[in-house]
């Protein structure tokens, strides 16, 4: 990484590039932003800014586009990315395959090209617990192996990872990070920056705290029939500031290196399943407001349980999940209360 703190943030102003965007620049770095606003409000950026108290650069363009890129790298005086930009919808991706995998491998490819044609090294990348399948044994370690992907999305994520793996092999200089993301929940403990799901919301959090404001009607807890000791689903949920802190101190690490080349992969989670039972009472005794819910079918595709072995991270990046369940789910909750001002 050269001297200068400017930090290329591809999907800056998404759910988890705009929490980065605030601890980069308590960190004392400086984020540029390149976002296309595909699956984002321009007003994140506006909230980010008052979360700061400083103005923020965003560029709205694609990260497919070299032209552009190019004219960033130019322009700022760039010494490392942190690449969010892809598309993240499982369903949508077993829809549209196409538009999954030319988003998100042309994006990073795209990005490490021009990356290699300024010597730019340092590369974080969002990969995703998505990657293990259901493992035979919990909990995951980065050595559990790779389970075939079960929807294009999940493909996309594994040949990324490859081909950065690939590239630091080849080339000279590269130093990359993979971060498997396990299951990012909560927002700024100020409710002004959030996950803005568009249209209905897939993801279990989400849609619990849009059933608590009256948006749906009510959410159903796909099948309560697995083996688990309620029945329900077991995941690792993580707040989304202890996953934003992961990325600064990757960034720092990455800097540290001695080694030319390196690469590896880190599951960041907080250890600890929770099922989704345990994640309603939880978001309904923290914040004092019931959660009307019923039980339905298994939700196809949905594996039965997984939570991270986060021993990696801790001893070689020294990071931690430092937040707890019901302080995610109090922010989650702040930040749609918030809400309005984006509607
Ligand atoms: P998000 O959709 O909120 O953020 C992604 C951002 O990238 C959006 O602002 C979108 O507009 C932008 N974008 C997409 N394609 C782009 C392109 N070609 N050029 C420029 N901008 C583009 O998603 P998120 O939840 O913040 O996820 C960030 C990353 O983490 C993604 O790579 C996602 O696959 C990965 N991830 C997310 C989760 C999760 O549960 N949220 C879990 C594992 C991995
Ligand atoms: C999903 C994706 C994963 C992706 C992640 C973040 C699948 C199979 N996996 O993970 O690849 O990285 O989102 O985008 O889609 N649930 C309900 N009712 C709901 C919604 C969810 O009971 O209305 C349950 C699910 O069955 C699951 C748990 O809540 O057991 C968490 O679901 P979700 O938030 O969608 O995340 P994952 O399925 O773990």
């Amino acid at each position: 990484m050269s001297n200068s703190n400017k930090v290329l943030v591809t999907g800056g102003a998404g759910y988890i590039g705009s929490h980065t965007v605030v601890s980069l620049v308590q960190a004392g770095f400086t984020p540029i932003i390149l976002d296309n606003f595909s699956n984002s409000d321009p007003a994140v950026i506006d909230n980010v800014m008052e979360i700061l108290q400083q103005k923020i650069t965003c560029i709205d363009g694609d990260c497919r586009s070299a032209e552009l890129t190019e004219s960033i790298f130019k322009d700022h005086n760039i010494s490392g990315v942190i690449h969010f930009a892809a598309s993240k919808a499982v369903g949508e991706s077993v829809e549209k395959p196409l538009l999954y995998y030319g988003n998100n491998l042309l994006s990073l490819v795209t990005v490490m090209e021009t990356m290699k044609k300024f010597g730019v090294t340092d590369l974080v990348f969002s990969s995703s617990c998505t990657v293990y399948g259901q493992p035979d044994k919990l909990p995951v370690t980065e050595e559990t192996e790779r389970k075939p992907a079960a929807s294009p999305y999940g493909n996309t994520k594994k040949i990324c990872e490859d081909i950065i793996s690939d590239v630091v092999q080849s080339e000279t200089g590269f130093r990359a990070i993979s971060l498997r993301y396990f299951n990012p929940i909560g927002a700024h403990p100020s409710g002004s920056i959030g996950e803005l799901p568009i249209g209905v919301p897939n993801n279990l959090v989400p849609f619990v705290s849009q059933t608590a404001a009256g948006i749906r009607e009510s959410i159903t807890v796909f099948g309560d029939d697995y083996n688990t000791p309620d029945g329900t689903c077991i995941r690792d949920y993580i707040h989304v500031m202890d996953l934003a802190d992961a990325h600064v101190r990757s960034l720092l690490f990455l800097t540290e290196q001695p080694d030319e080349n390196y690469y590896n992969m880190f599951n960041l989670g907080t250890g600890k399943g929770n099922s989704v039972m345990e994640v309603l009472k939880c978001f309904e005794e923290v914040n004092a407001i019931p959660v009307n819910y019923q039980i339905g079918p298994r939700r196809s595709g949905d594996i039965e349980q997984i939570y991270a072995n986060v021993y990696k991270a801790e001893n070689i990046l020294g990071w931690k999940a430092t937040r707890t369940m019901p302080e995610a789910l109090a922010d989650t909750w702040k930040w749609q209360q918030s809400l309005k001002k984006f509607s």
